[in-house]
């Protein structure tokens, strides 16, 4: 099947068979989002929309994006990281489906911020953003668009904080749906998802053996939360930093020893970050590891390891396998820097498995509808996944997990909405 040609960029067309193999492996993973694809295709509550997708290019968002097309949607498409992206993936999009998709794994900054150009130039009607790089772009380089904009979605944790900055600046311009808080999407994408695929990340650049590591992970979020407890299940012994009293708390009582970073950082060999914020591993921490200690970043922005210090203290680089930079320092220690610093869960192995995706990506499609049925009434600000999309989201992932569960007699109904009756 070949498709009329979209305005598109990405790095070999002759790649797209091998793509859609892959997008089809991903799919039978995904029957929460069969099921909305399906109904889309009946009922078309996205005819006329155009969407501008600025978000991983990977097997789970194609299904996501073809969902949304049979939804009746017009989508362009482009990458939320300069390492994130599925050539082949790309490559059958744009050739198998008529996808416009701006994406190149590798591309530097000045293409990656020209792929987010030429998405919006589809002069969307809708955002779907992951990291609110395109949301961003949209606001200081493309206002004469924002009339047009009747609303948006956003993925993860970091773009859901930059959009309440915006919206508390009095600067954000339309409602957005925060995917991300949805209990469908953070409880289990951000825990298990990223869990899993980080470890398999760390794992498919390094090939090292967990038992009997010290690993230190720094930020006991979701994702930290997730991360500690798979590199544990390897057999790790595990550190964590963080620096809200309570999650240290619950690190703490969930068995993981908690220590400030100046501590950690010479007891670790592998050292993962999952904090959303800058220099959670800086100048004086590199100072401080031994030789030989892995850097792997699971953020969403390549801030959290101080790499600017991390040149600074560098005698030379260079790449020593894919995915690993060796840093010989000036004191001849030597120091492993996982995929330039980036997402290492995308930039080193496939990002979360499609049946954790299935959920989060759920949540997407049925975001977009709400804000196709509801945007134009929502005034600019962010707004949750409505919870009857939501708990829609988990009834039919149980379902599709073959798992029951028991509903409520009205006897018990009656009992929780009273309040006569005590001891
Ligand atoms: N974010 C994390 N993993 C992902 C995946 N597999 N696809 C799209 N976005 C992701």
């Amino acid at each position: 099947m070949r498709t009329r040609p979209v305005p598109a960029d990405v790095k070999d067309l002759a790649l797209a068979e091998e793509g859609n193999l892959h997008i089809e492996w991903a799919a039978r993973e995904m029957p929460v989002l069969r099921l909305i694809r399906q109904r889309f295709l009946r009922e078309r509550p996205l005819g006329g929309v155009r969407l501008s997708a600025c978000l991983h290019v990977t097997t789970e968002t194609a299904n996501l994006v073809l969902a949304l097309r049979d939804g009746g949607a017009s989508v362009a498409l482009c990458a939320s990281n300069p390492l994130s992206t599925q050539d082949a993936v790309a490559a059958a999009l744009v050739q198998l489906h008529g996808i416009a998709t701006h994406a190149i794994k590798g591309e530097d900054n000045d293409t990656y911020y020209r792929h987010i150009r030429s998405t919006l130039e589809h002069g969307p009607h809708i955002t779907l953003d992951d990291g609110a790089d395109l949301v961003t772009t949209l606001h200081t380089e493309r206002q004469d668009l924002l009339p047009g904009v009747t609303g948006g979605t956003e993925e993860t944790t970091t773009g859901v904080i930059r959009l309440r900055s915006m919206a508390a600046a009095g600067k954000l311009r339309y409602p957005i749906v925060a995917v991300n808080d949805a209990e469908t999407k953070h409880l289990f994408d951000n825990r298990y998802g990223t869990g899993q695929s980080t470890v398999d990340g760390i794992t498919r650049a390094t090939n090292i053996l967990w038992a009997g590591r010290k690993v230190v992970v720094a930020g006991y979020g979701w994702c930290g939360r997730g991360v500690a407890s798979r590199a544990r299940g390897m057999g790790a012994h595990v550190i964590v930093t963080e620096v809200d009293p309570i999650r240290a708390l619950e690190a703490t009582m969930n068995g993981f020893q908690v220590v400030p970073m100046a501590q950690a950082a010479p007891l670790g060999d592998v050292f993962i970050t999952t904090t959303g914020n800058t220099n959670a591993i800086d100048e004086p921490h590199l100072k401080l590891m031994r030789d030989g200690a892995i850097l792997a970043n699971s953020g969403h922005f390549n801030v959290e390891i101080n790499l600017p210090a991390l040149e600074g203290l560098a005698r030379s680089h260079r790449p020593i396998r894919p995915s690993v930079e060796e840093y010989l320092l000036k004191d001849g220690r030597r120091l492993y820097l996982l995929g330039e610093g980036r997402l290492i869960n995308l930039a080193a192995a496939e990002g979360h498995p499609s049946s954790v995706m299935d959920m989060s990506f759920a949540n997407q499609a049925l975001a977009v509808e709400f804000l196709v049925q509801r945007g134009t009434s929502l005034a600019p600000g962010v707004y949750p996944v409505p919870r009857e999309l939501d708990q829609e989201v988990g009834r039919l992932k149980l379902s599709a997990m073959g798992v029951a569960i028991d509903t409520l007699t009205p006897e018990q109904q009656r009992y929780l909405a009273s309040w006569e009756s005590g001891t």
